[in-house]
């Protein structure tokens, strides 16, 4: 039995002596090139983005959770409301993170087939797992339940929703025999780009943030916010690596964006949108200081209209003003200034190694 070659789906096996990767063989989707040739790149920005989560990396156990602690167990820290608030939220992300990761792991790095995509793929699963393990890391530190934080997105109605809505999209592409090459499948992929990518990440997200943050400039659970508005940047960077994946397979494949197939993802977006304002309303019944499920209603349709845009789609909404100014303040941070001001860390490797 030995010596047998191992085939890998998708992948063809070494061919000796075959002509050297040209640049122009590579291609985010059924590439011809050799996908175990990282170099000539072809996607400089996606090089780029791997390079810059790279510069990102953080650790949730680097963060102080002692003020939130003390607050969690302080009787009158926090209003019911808040906690409500708090216990759904870190609910919704507990799981949705290795959600997005299988999804990585499982569907898109099969099918995406160009390496230096791939090596953001790489990173990118591990910044996921950096994710779900800050969850893991609050839920100990506070001491919450952690049956009823883990099991909420198949307890909690608009949790249970956002998660089948999106593994509908995952699952066949999960399916060994699944293979690009068709039209119909490629567009399949694309779907699935759109529901982790640009709803996942790019919206579902949001409400979730806006809500941590919030409390967090109120100088609430300080140290959940800190992990929050590093999970953000990280996410910020996931969204922008699925655009330009999205718009670099309409690019080399035009005939798969027809009118129809454009027609379709505005409508998930628009479902979507639904969804996660279903959501926003069942954390916050009764609003809490500064947020309300209206406002986070006005907030995502902001978004959804902004993703339609990078998508090169026109807006689901009509023209919508974004109620959360402060928010695009967090996200265009650079690394350097952190939004609270409570900790600054750089990481740096080889010759430049740098602690602060
Ligand atoms: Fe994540
Ligand atoms: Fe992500």
């Amino acid at each position: 039995m030995r010596g047998l070659p191992v085939t890998v789906t998708n992948e063809p096996l070494i061919e000796r002596g075959a002509a050297r990767v040209h640049v122009d063989d590579k291609a985010m989707i059924n590439a011809r090139a050799d996908v175990n040739q990282l170099l000539p790149l072809k996607y400089q920005w996606a090089w780029d983005k791997y390079l810059a989560g790279c510069a990102n990396h953080w650790m949730p156990t680097e963060v102080s959770m002692q003020a939130d602690i003390a607050l969690w167990r302080s009787p009158d820290g926090l209003t019911e409301d808040e906690r409500f608030a708090i216990k759904r939220n870190l609910g919704f992300f507990a799981t949705s993170e290795s959600l997005v990761a299988n999804n990585i792991v499982l569907a898109v790095y099969r099918h995406l087939t160009n390496p230096e995509c791939r090596q953001y793929l790489l990173r990118q699963a591990f910044e996921e797992a950096v994710h779900t393990h800050t969850f893991e890391y609050i839920c100990e530190s506070l001491g919450l339940d952690e049956g009823e934080l883990f099991n909420m997105y198949r307890e909690v109605p608009s949790i249970t929703d956002k998660a089948a809505w999106a593994l509908d999209y995952t699952q066949h592409l999960e399916d060994p025999t699944f293979q690009t090459g068709t039209p119909e499948n490629d567009q399949a992929f694309l779907r699935d780009l759109v529901a982790f990518y640009v709803v996942f990440e790019g919206m579902w997200f949001y409400t979730g943030f806006a809500q941590i943050l919030s409390l967090g400039r109120r100088n609430k659970m300080v140290g959940i916010a800190e992990q929050y508005q590093y999970i953000l940047r990280d996410e910020s960077i996931h969204l922008n690596f699925g655009i330009d994946s999205i718009n670099q397979i309409k690019i080399e494949n035009p005939h798969l964006w027809t009118e129809e197939f454009q027609a379709e993802i505005r409508t998930m977006l628009g479902e979507a949108c639904e969804l996660e304002v279903a959501y926003g309303r069942d954390t916050m019944p009764n609003g809490l200081l500064g947020l309300n499920s209206g406002l986070c209603e006005q907030y995502m349709h902001f978004i959804t209209n902004r993703r339609c845009a990078q998508l090169g789609l026109g807006p689901v909404f009509g023209p919508t003003e974004n109620p959360f100014p402060w928010m695009s303040e967090a996200m265009d941070l650079k690394k350097e200034k952190n939004f609270f001001e409570t900790r600054v860390t750089e990481y740096a490797s080889g010759s430049s190694l740098d602690w602060d």
